[in-house]
Parts: C-alpha cells; structure tokens; sequence
C-alpha cells in the first residue's frame, strides 16, 4: 500500500508530451516528471503564503452607528469619534457642588441669643479690655459674619462655575470628564479660598491704615495710663501687658494678642499696664485670645472652651444670663483639630466637606451625540478565505502552467540542441 503511494508519487506528471505519434521517450517523460515537482512546489508555497496572509491580515471596515445610547457609547471601542450635537456645555448642567459647613456655623455661638447673652451691659470700662466681657460679644459677632460671608462667597463663586463651560466636540470618556471635572473644581476651591481671604485681608489692614476706633475701645482710647516709671499719663492708645518688662501697643502693633479670659473688676478707669493680669484673672478661656480688634483676635483664638460643656459652663456662670448653650460635638468628624485657630478654619472658607456629583449621565444627555463612526478591526474568517483562494486558484494555476512549460521546454531544448525533437508539454488536469 505505501509502496503503490510511493510509486504513485514518483511518477505523478502532470504535463503530457503532446509527441504527435505519443512515442516513448523517457527523457521527455523524467522532464515533466520534474516539471510536475517544480509545479506542486510552487503551486503549495503560493497558495500556502497566500492563505496565511489573508488569515492574518485584518480587514478594516468604518461603522457607523446613528444616535447611540450611553450603553452603547460605552461599548465602542477608544477610537470612536462621537460629534456632540451641542459643543459648549456648562458646568452647571452635569456638575453639582454642595459643601458641608464647620459645626461652629449651624452652633449656638453664631447665634443672636449667645451673642446678646456674653454682651455685658453694665459699664465695661472698669473691666480689663482683654476680659471675654468687653470683647466676647464683638468677637462672636465677626466669627458670625465670617460664616455668612464665606458662605456668600461660596454661592456667588457657585453661581459663576456653573455658568463656566467645557469645550467638548466630541463625546468625552468618563474618566476624561472626571478628571478634567476634578481640576476645574480644585482650581476654583483654591481661587474662592485665595479670593475671600485677600478680601478679608484687605478689610483688615484697611481698618488699621485708617485707625479706625473699635467701637469696644479695645484698640484706642483715651486712657490714662501708668508708664513703668509710676507716672500717670493720659494718652489715646491701647496696650496689652505681654510679660514682666514689655507691653503690646495697638498702634505700633496690630497683632496684639493677650489670652481672654474673666478678669476682676479694676477700681480704676485708667489702666495700669504693670498690672499682673495673672492676678486679676478669675478664669482664662483655653486657647482664645483678646487683642486689638475683635476680627484680629478670633482669627487668632482658637474654639477649644466651646467643645467643652463644663468650660462654657463655667464660662457662662460669669455671665449675667439664665440661659443655657450647649458646646460643640467634639466626637463628629472634622478635618480640623479642636486646637485649630480659626484663621486655619476660615482659610478654607469653613467648608468640613466639598460633595460634588459629576454626572456622567447629564453630561451625555447634553452632549447628545448623533452618531458615532468608529473603524472595525475584522480578521477574515475562513469562508472569505476560501472564497478568496478559489477566486484566486484560476488564475494562478494557468500562470504556473504557463511559465513551467516554458521553463521545461527551454531546459530542453538547451539539452538536447536538436531542433527535430522539439517538445511541446501540455498541461492537462490538477
Ligand atoms: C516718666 O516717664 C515720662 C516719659 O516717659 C516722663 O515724662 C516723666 O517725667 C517720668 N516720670 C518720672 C517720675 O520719672
Ligand atoms: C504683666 O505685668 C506684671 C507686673 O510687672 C508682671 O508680673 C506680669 O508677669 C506681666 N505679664 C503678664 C503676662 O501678666
Ligand atoms: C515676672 O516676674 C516675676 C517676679 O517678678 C517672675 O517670678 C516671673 O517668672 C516673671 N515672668 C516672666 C515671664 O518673666
Ligand atoms: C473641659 O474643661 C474643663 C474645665 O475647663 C477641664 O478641666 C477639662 O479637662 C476639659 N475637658 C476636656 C476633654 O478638654
Ligand atoms: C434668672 O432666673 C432667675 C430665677 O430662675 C430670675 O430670678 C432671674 O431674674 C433670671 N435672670 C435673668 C438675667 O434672666
Ligand atoms: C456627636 O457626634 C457623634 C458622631 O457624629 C454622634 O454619634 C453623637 O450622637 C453626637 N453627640 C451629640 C450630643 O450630638
Ligand atoms: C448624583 O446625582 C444624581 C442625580 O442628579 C443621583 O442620582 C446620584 O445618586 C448622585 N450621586 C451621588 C454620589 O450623590
């Protein structure tokens, strides 16, 4: 059986001698024999590269798809190009910003109870002016208006985001719109928060330049006062004992800063400044300052004494009022310590928390892409392989047949040099 395939093989010819009289000639015959070979070489090395090259090619093909959902939209491959029908869009029509405020600006202590309630009515000028009952009341109203104004700023800051707008010409991807969401709302915390506190600087400085007059008199009054050499002076300023030799005068220095506290009433109206406020002081208020102005000082002050129940209850034992306040939550979360200065909270406009919704879903509704022209990456599957390689066999085997005879009988004639056996090799089956 192997031995019949063999021999089979050995003698396959495909080319017959078209000798007229069809004589035996075992030359011509181990040509075509050959020829043959030649012809099956060439014939599988063709079609083998070119089935392989049609199998690994890929066939690139452009889709387009009209009015794709965002289901579809989201299946397509990177490389799809989607036209908005809309192609400036606003923040404001897929991007919602809310903040969380810090617990101090929805607490007692902004409120008008407790400020008319720390306001000491009777005649402050015997009391010393760092004392919480001079001042207290002034400082808590601007801790009051730094909630509002932050708040202001932040809505009318809102209202101009929302009305900012994103190039988008083609329909952009969901991380793409995050993360250009995300830079545009760091960058616009960062201008509100740089904006308001120059603002607020601006104000305060304004304030100094033009000395204005407290109305408290915590900054400038006209005061006699007891210079360290024991003389009685009268003078219009207003000065703050910082240690055993030196004293802190508002008009040289702003930044006055004393701790508060509840200090015994002082006999005299002038002030002496060698007093030892230590002496004086019935209570001092953990972490808040007295100074020149009460903006300055509450910036400066920290709320530690208004997380604390029993402190504010002590505090308010001074005060000449019945009612009750209660102290801040210091077990709800807060990005900021107890000991934080309010200027560190103010910094960050008082905001605990930015919540921000990026919806991707708004964002392509307003887009609204009408449709999407992507290309196809398709590998030829074997029907169209072998469509193509039928199409294809025609032609190549009568090329190949062509040449091969050629050859052969070029070969030939070369060999033999005798025009009389002039060969002629026909191709007859495959
Ligand atoms: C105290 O100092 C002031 C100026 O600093 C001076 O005018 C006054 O004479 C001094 N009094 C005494 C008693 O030395
Ligand atoms: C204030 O002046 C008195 C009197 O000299 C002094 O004993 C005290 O240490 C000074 N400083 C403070 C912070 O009270
Ligand atoms: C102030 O002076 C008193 C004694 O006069 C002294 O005991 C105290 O340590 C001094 N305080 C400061 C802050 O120097
Ligand atoms: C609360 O304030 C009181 C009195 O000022 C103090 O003794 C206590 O340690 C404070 N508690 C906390 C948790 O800070
Ligand atoms: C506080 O309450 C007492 C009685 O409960 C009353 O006599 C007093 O007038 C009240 N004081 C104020 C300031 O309301
Ligand atoms: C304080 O805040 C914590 C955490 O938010 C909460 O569990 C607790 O009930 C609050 N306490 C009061 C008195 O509101
Ligand atoms: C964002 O807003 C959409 C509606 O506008 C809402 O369905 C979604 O739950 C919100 N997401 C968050 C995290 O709040």
């Amino acid at each position: 059986m192997m031995n019949t395939l063999k021999t089979y093989f050995l003698n396959l010819n495909f080319f017959q001698s078209s000798n007229p009289y069809n004589q035996p000639d075992d030359h011509e015959h181990r040509s075509n024999i050959i020829a043959t070979r030649v012809y099956i070489i060439i014939y599988g090395i063709t079609l083998s590269t070119l089935i392989l090259s049609l199998w690994l090619s890929a066939n690139i093909s452009q889709v387009t798809l009209e009015y794709p959902t965002q289901n579809q939209f989201q299946t397509l491959p990177l490389d799809a190009q989607c036209p908005c029908s809309r192609i400036s869009l606003s923040y404001g029509q897929f991007v919602s910003i809310q903040t969380r405020f810090h617990q101090v600006c929805s607490s007692d202590f902004i409120s008008d109870r407790w400020i008319k309630a720390i306001f000491y009515d009777s005649d402050a000028t015997y009391l010393y002016r760092a004392d919480f009952r001079t001042i207290g009341s002034a400082q808590f109203r601007a801790l009051s208006s730094l909630c509002d104004l932050t708040k202001t700023s932040i809505s009318r800051s809102l209202a101009s985001f929302n009305m900012k707008s994103i190039i988008s010409p083609y329909v952009l991807s969901q991380s793409v719109i995050q993360s250009e969401v995300q830079t545009s709302i760091e960058q616009f915390r960062l201008t509100t928060s740089n904006t308001f506190v120059k603002q607020l600087e601006f104000v305060q400085k304004m304030i100094i330049g033009n000395q204005l007059l407290s109305a408290l008199q915590t900054n400038i009054a006209p005061l006699y006062v007891q210079i360290f050499n024991g003389s009685l002076q009268l003078g219009y300023y207003m000065v703050y004992n910082i240690s055993n030799d030196s004293y802190c005068d508002c008009q040289i220095n702003d930044n006055c800063r004393v701790p508060s506290g509840i200090f015994k009433e002082l006999k005299q109206s002038y002030i002496n400044i060698l007093f030892d406020n230590t002496q004086l002081m019935s209570m001092k208020i953990d972490g808040f300052s007295a100074g020149c102005m009460p903006m300055d000082s509450i910036l400066q002050s920290t709320l530690q004494c208004f997380y604390n129940q029993t402190c504010l209850n002590e505090l308010l034992s001074f005060l000449s009022t019945n009612e009750s306040f209660t102290a801040m939550n210091i077990s709800k979360y807060s990005r900021f310590e107890p000991s934080s200065t309010v200027k560190e909270i103010v910094n960050e406009l008082m905001v605990e928390e930015w919540i921000t919704n990026i919806s991707y879903e708004k964002y392509y509704a307003q887009c609204a892409p009408i449709q999407c022209t992507y290309s196809k990456v398709e590998k030829h599957d074997l029907v169209n392989v072998l469509t193509t390689v039928i199409t294809f066999h025609g032609g190549l085997t009568l090329v190949l047949k062509l040449i091969i005879t050629h050859i052969v009988r070029f070969i030939h004639r070369k060999k033999d040099n005798e025009p009389s056996s002039q060969i002629s090799c026909t191709y007859y089956a495959v």
